[in-house]
């Protein structure tokens, strides 16, 4: 089963960078994205067998805007623009969640920020 815990500070980083700067965190920080359209964190979870997960992202924004990104598995959408709105503050966490399959072994899983102000902080991706 690939039920667990996938820290972002651990998962491969596109134009963005671990810090822990913000309390609250998972593991030793989170990934602030840079403010940037494209800035992706990807995680990969082996799985035994094919089928469905739920996926749990934890994530902070500290402004008044939607940072809305795209969630892909081994690169086919899964959710277009799913909405991450401000949590009140950086150091303050909620939780997003949605359901995907996965086939048998190595799945990628890629959170993509889609406006200029990049993604939110994003925490940790659970799987369900
Ligand atoms: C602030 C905040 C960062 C955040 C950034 C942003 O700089 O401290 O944690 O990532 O804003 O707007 O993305």
């Amino acid at each position: 089963t690939p039920a667990g815990r996938y820290e972002a500070e651990s998962a491969t980083i596109s134009r963005g960078v671990a810090e822990s700067n913000h309390a609250g965190f998972s593991g030793t920080g989170f990934v602030n994205y840079d403010n940037a359209a494209g800035a992706y964190v990807q995680w990969t979870v082996n799985a035994a067998q094919a089928g469905p997960v739920t996926l749990r992202l934890r994530y902070s924004n500290g402004t008044a805007v939607n940072r809305p990104m795209d969630i892909t598995v081994n690169g086919t959408p899964a959710a277009t623009g799913l909405a991450f709105a401000g949590t009140g503050a950086w150091a303050t966490w909620q939780t997003k969640t949605l359901t995907v399959t996965l086939r048998a072994g190595a799945n990628t899983i890629r959170a993509t920020a889609t406006t200029a102000n990049g993604g939110p902080n994003v925490d940790y991706l659970d799987v369900q």
